[in-house]
């Protein structure tokens, strides 16, 4: 990866908004600060857009206190948005991953509701927006992702009415039942409606939203459209109601675009004999088994892995699956390690892990391999391929693309995919083994049937699957995201212009 400092400020006609940059600052052991890939599916899955697109990149490098020039790598444009401790405290920590977080992942784990938290959050949204104000160009195209960030489509829209706005929520969104805990909610509302066009994952997610607006906002939706009045949206001011004759407003769109990735990168990856021979390679150091079963998680409570874990200790505890020819490789990389839900976790899991391979593996063979690492891609690639059995146990999950980096990588038609109904994925992966996964015994049938799936069933499925997944990639996600945005701006600028147009030969008359 190389950067270089850019000293030039030019204007984008193309910014994409995140609260992380694709690079991470980290300073290693040796008190020397590196840049790693940013973890999550986020950043993989804006990073081909980027590199095929001649625009800026405003994010948070990762580390606090870090006050940086914007910078060119990997032919991206990226512009630092820096962050205090406390405000990676407050905002990052906090209002971010311990209320917003669990509180859309249907509070599996308690969300906390702080003051201080929410001021700091609309602190820093408001330097995002800020920041983003400065380098768009004339007229741009603003392109604002995730839960960190909802404020920011409203405070640009005030800032640079010129601008056209989409936002994109990876993350799910929640049923008003929860959602309405908020103490915030109708300000986060009111600041994703600042957005032309609010992007969700699924169906499920925008409907949720559309309510939300209903309930809190009394605005009328139809279909995908939400009909906004166009009035002083200042501090304090709260306007209820759908639009009265006559009334100026504007729409607002609000549907699915199903995130994707980069297939055909996995695609060819997969096929490269270097990473077929280290395939091999993982397979031979894990004492070539019959089975491989493989989890891959940020180490996140909402990924079940707590529920993965139960399930394979009782199959061998019931003798249903033998150590000597089934493993687990888990790969749980570390994630936002100084929240405690996510130290408690940890230990939780770790303490699990041990009891299993305490009482199950072998000298020389572990019932569960486990990983509290980052591996690069290459890496993951080599682990899928060598896989017979990928677990995707997801509580909640928005989409889940490590499920379809599974399904690209089997470029041999190989391989079981069990895959939680809670992942977004599983509205277009219908033909994995689906599973509830807080149903421990559905989901101890469904590892054994993945495990015995025959290899004609393991070819149709994963054909089935990979035409999915290859139909749907990344780029088209990006590409129908961004055309619904551009088609929705062009229509309401031709309104608005012959609205003026009219409105100026009113006026001529009267003169
Ligand atoms: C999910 C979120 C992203 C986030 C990523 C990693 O994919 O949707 O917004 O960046 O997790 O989490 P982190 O807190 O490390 O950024």
């Amino acid at each position: 990866m190389t950067t270089r400092p850019d000293a030039e400020e030019r204007f984008y006609d193309f910014v994409v908004v995140s609260n992380r940059l694709p690079v991470d600052s980290v300073v290693g052991g040796d008190g020397r600060q590196r840049w790693t890939q940013s973890p999550g599916g986020l950043v993989a899955a804006l990073e081909p857009v980027m590199q095929s697109r001649d625009g800026a990149w405003v994010g948070w490098p990762g580390q606090a206190d870090l006050d940086l020039e914007p910078f060119d790598t990997d032919g991206m444009h990226l512009v630092p948005v820096p962050l205090s401790a406390l405000e990676v405290e407050h905002y990052y920590e906090g209002f971010s991953n311990d209320t917003l977080w669990p509180l859309y992942h249907d509070v599996i784990a308690a969300p906390s509701f702080h003051r201080e938290w929410w001021d700091t959050y609309r602190l820093v949204n408001t330097r995002f927006a800020d920041r983003t104000a400065e380098v768009a160009a004339q007229g741009g195209l603003v392109w604002v992702q995730d839960y960190q960030l909802q404020l920011v489509p409203k405070l640009l829209r005030e800032l640079r009415p010129d601008l056209t706005i989409g936002f994109f929520d990876h993350i799910p969104f929640p049923p008003y039942g929860l959602f309405s805990q908020l103490p915030w909610r109708t300000q986060v509302v009111e600041g994703l409606l600042g957005a032309d066009v609010v992007g969700f994952q699924r169906d499920a997610d925008a409907g949720n939203f559309q309510q939300a607006v209903r309930r809190l906002k009394g605005y009328a939706t139809k279909g995908s459209h939400i009909e906004v009045p166009l009035v002083d949206t200042s501090p304090g001011v709260r306007v209820y109601g759908p639009i009265k004759r006559g009334q100026a407003s504007r729409t607002v769109i609000a549907k699915k675009f199903p995130i994707s990735i980069d297939a055909a990168f996995y695609r060819e990856a997969a096929a490269r004999p270097d990473i077929r021979a280290r395939a091999r390679q993982i397979r031979g150091d894990l004492g070539n088994p019959k089975t491989i079963m493989l989890g891959v998680d940020r180490l996140d409570y909402t990924k079940g892995i707590r529920h993965r874990l139960e399930a394979y200790g009782e199959l061998l505890a019931e003798g249903r699956v033998n150590p000597e020819e089934v493993i687990l490789v888990q790969v749980a990389s570390p994630s936002r390690e100084r929240v405690l839900s996510y130290m408690q976790l940890r230990d939780e899991i770790e303490l699990t892990v041990g009891r299993i391979n305490g009482d199950y593996s072998e000298i020389g063979h572990q019932a569960i391999s486990y990983h509290h690492q980052n591996y690069p891609r290459d890496e993951m690639v080599a682990l899928y391929l060598a896989a017979d059995v990928m677990l995707v146990t997801a509580l909640r999950d928005g989409m889940n693309l490590v499920a379809k980096e599974y399904v690209a990588s089997r470029f041999d038609s190989d391989g079981v995919l069990v895959l939680s109904e809670f992942a977004g994925a599983s509205d277009e992966l219908t033909r994995a083994v689906l599973v509830n996964p807080h149903d421990i015994d559905g989901l101890k049938d469904a590892i054994m049937a993945a495990i015995e799936l025959p290899a004609r069933e393991r070819e149709s499925r994963m054909r089935y699957l990979r035409k999915r997944v290859f139909e749907n990639d990344v780029e088209k996600w990006s590409s129908g995201f961004l055309h619904v945005l551009v088609h929705h701006h062009a229509i309401v600028a031709s309104a608005s212009a012959s609205a003026s147009a009219g409105a100026g030969a009113d006026s001529s008359s009267e003169a």
